[in-house]
């Protein structure tokens, strides 16, 4: 193989995946009626940005975004520390809403909201002008300044948009944090971030009950000193106590407000957001975006890629808004590009298997965007639920998040594509901001499971150990030019931010990610090379579920690991040993999991072991570890400081059934 590098650091990776993907050669060029009607058909926008990139976002930056001042330098580079558009000020949620409503679409519906029980909200482009211009209004109300940060931490419901557009018109940063972590990772966050104010909701709708989250809220809030104020928006109907003083609801708040903000102009490298995820440390990285590079990019990659006709399109992206993906591509990307959206509250199996399809159907999503794990539960569930569906519709589909294998991708083709739609595996990051390698669906010819090439503007190459150039074979992947969405830093913690991405490789990007060139150039991402786990498309890093095991009373060390799962692509598999006497069952220590961080995090076995396999050095031998959670034989224990304790783990791992 000519990726040594590949070899080398990866070879503990599963070779089926590998060999899945060396012996995929099906190819689907796009089809001429698709290429009809698409925006790129050829291409010339990768020979634009080819010739001069600047030149080429530039340009973008023109014609997708209304600024009110022009800038006076394109990019100021100084690695790796990017400015993009400097002397430029513009305001994101005028981009997103008042733009349209002055260019006469402020009837057009911005999102059909589906809640999970299923009650709905139509929400036009005027509509969500007046309530976000309302809700800037309380929050300034309520003391919230410019460079201010709030936290926002709901349900999938319109008032988490309705907040970070708020948020944005008057110059405030948001920092969501998703409904499914735990009180303490909520508190974590907002202790890091300095937040002022925190916006939750009573509780929401999840598999057809109601998730508290308003107690959640109140636990984190006992120990976050700058949090001024809490909103509260009442969804669940649940019970929940109220603070004097602190605590308001948001319908009373929002009572009598004031439709009248104007949308305040922003320097272009203002603080937008702050999105805290895992790194290879316990410590979660506020990763920080400002505002015209990032609304440039996510404009731009949401109209290319999805190849949007803003006209007729309903698009729909089943994240959550509290990842990066429900940011870009439910609340930014779509909404600056003035198009209709829906917008799911709950789980794809309420109250049916079909519940997706049902939605696809009901509103005519013409463009469907979700992650490969969700695609393998749907093949599990079966192809009669789709089938009992109209989606002709569905003209594009897009997945992300982490590799799709070539089986999920076929599925999706034709069991949800009806064999007509093309599918975008759009690789990218929260650091990313928006979408860096994808295929443009009416240029490019895919194939299942390779994220083909980096975009127009976006300049990716595989590198091996020594930094050389990986022509054809595996590398880790990295990126060479700046590009506008690109994270600025880590909040608070600018030694971390050159270390994490800039240090490995001199003068470029490294992203985490191993990936293989084929011999025609195509690109097929296999995973993180670093701690970090990829479980169900989110990234979890070892460490901080290693942290919170070993913060549980009776446990003395803990080794956690991401083994290959059929459906979750990774499952989070602990191993721990306990301080001598202490006794606590394996279900014990998963909740307590869950409690620290938050069930994504749970892992889906705890071994309990008297020992672990390390190095004489005294390192945890982790692709032992992995190979044992894989059911794999072990090959060399040489270096192994006490090789009788694999044949136990393994014994353990055998006797052991999935529940
Ligand atoms: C993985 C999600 C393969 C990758 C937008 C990356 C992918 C991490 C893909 C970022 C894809 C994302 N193919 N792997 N199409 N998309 N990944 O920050 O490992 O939650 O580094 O951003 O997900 O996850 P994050």
């Amino acid at each position: 193989r000519a990726g040594l590098a590949y070899d080398r650091t990866m070879s503990d990776e599963p070779h089926d995946t590998i060999d899945a993907l060396s012996s995929e050669n099906r190819t689907f060029p796009p089809s001429a009626t698709f290429k009809a009607d698409s925006l790129v058909v050829d291409t010339s926008l990768y020979d634009e940005a080819n010739e001069d990139d600047e030149a080429f976002w530039a340009r973008q930056a023109t014609e997708l975004v209304d600024w009110s001042e022009p800038w006076d330098t394109v990019l100021d580079w100084q690695l790796p520390y990017a400015k993009w558009f400097e002397g430029a000020t513009l305001n994101v949620a005028h981009n997103c809403l008042d733009r349209h409503v002055a260019a006469g679409k402020g009837g057009k519906v911005a999102i059909h909201w589906e809640g999970e029980p299923g009650d709905t909200r139509k929400i036009t482009y005027q509509d969500l002008l007046d309530e976000v211009s309302q809700f800037s209004n309380v929050l300034k109300g309520l003391g919230v300044d410019k460079g201010d940060r709030v936290n926002i931490y709901l349900p999938m419901i319109p008032e988490a948009a309705v907040a970070m557009l708020a948020c944005a018109r008057i110059g405030a940063a948001h920092s969501v944090v998703f409904g499914g972590f735990s009180s303490q990772s909520l508190s974590d966050r907002i202790n890091d971030a300095e937040a002022k104010v925190l916006i939750t909701a009573d509780g929401g709708y999840r598999r057809g009950e109601v998730f508290p989250l308003k107690p959640a809220a109140d636990e984190a809030c006992e120990s976050t000193p700058t949090i001024e104020h809490m909103i509260v928006v009442k969804r669940g109907g649940n019970d929940v106590t109220m603070v004097e003083g602190r605590d308001h609801w948001y319908h009373d708040l929002m009572d009598g407000a004031s439709t009248d903000c104007p949308a305040e102009p922003m320097e272009a490298e203002h603080l937008l957001f702050l999105l805290y995820t895992s790194g290879t440390t316990g410590k979660p990285k506020g990763i920080m975006h400002t505002t015209g590079g990032y609304l440039t990019q996510v404009t731009y990659t949401h109209k290319y890629v999805f190849d949007l006709q803003p006209e007729t399109d309903v698009f729909w992206c089943t994240a959550d808004v509290g990842w990066i993906t429900g940011h870009s591509y439910i609340v930014y990307g779509p909404l600056s590009n003035g198009c209709t959206q829906v917008m799911y509250e709950g789980v794809p199996n309420h109250p049916g298997n079909d519940r997706f399809w049902e939605i696809v159907e009901k509103y005519g999503v013409t463009i469907f965007y979700t992650a490969p794990t969700a695609i393998r539960t749907f093949m599990k569930w079966g192809a009669d639920e789709p089938a009992k569906h109209d989606l002709s519709s569905l003209r594009l589909l897009g997945t992300v998040g982490e590799p799709i294998n070539p089986e999920a991708w076929m599925w999706y083709h034709e069991h949800i594509g009806g064999e007509r739609c093309p599918i975008v595996d759009t690789w990218w990051q929260t650091e990313t901001g928006g979408i860096m390698i994808s295929p443009l669906p009416g240029a490019t010819t895919t194939k299942p499971g390779s994220a083909t090439f980096p975009l127009p503007g976006v300049t990716a190459e595989l590198v091996d150990d020594e930094a050389q150039p990986v022509p054809v074979g595996g590398g880790y992947l990295t990126l060479t030019r700046p590009w506008p969405g690109m994270l600025r830093g880590i909040w608070g913690d600018p030694d971390r931010y050159r270390e994490t991405y800039w240090s490995r490789f001199e003068g470029r990007y490294f992203a985490g990610d191993g990936a293989k060139l084929d011999d025609a150039g195509y690109l097929w991402l296999l995973g993180r090379v670093d701690d970090v786990m990829n479980v169900s498309g989110h990234r979890i890093s070892t460490t901080e579920v290693e942290s919170a095991l070993v913060s549980h009373p009776a446990v003395a060390e803990a080794a956690v690991v991401g083994a290959t799962d059929a459906t979750t692509g990774q499952a989070v598999i602990a191993y721990v040993i306990l301080r001598g006497g202490a006794d606590v069952g394996e279900q014990d220590l998963r909740a307590h999991v869950a409690s620290e961080i938050g069930a994504i995090a749970k892992p889906r076995k705890v071994f309990i072991t008297p020992d672990l396999p390390k190095t004489r050095s005294g390192k945890i031998m982790r692709r032992l570890l992995r190979d044992v959670a894989e059911g794999r034989l072990i090959g060399d224990t040489t270096t192994l400081a006490d090789a009788s304790i694999v044949d136990e783990l393994q014994a353990k791992a055998a006797a052991s059934t999935d529940d």
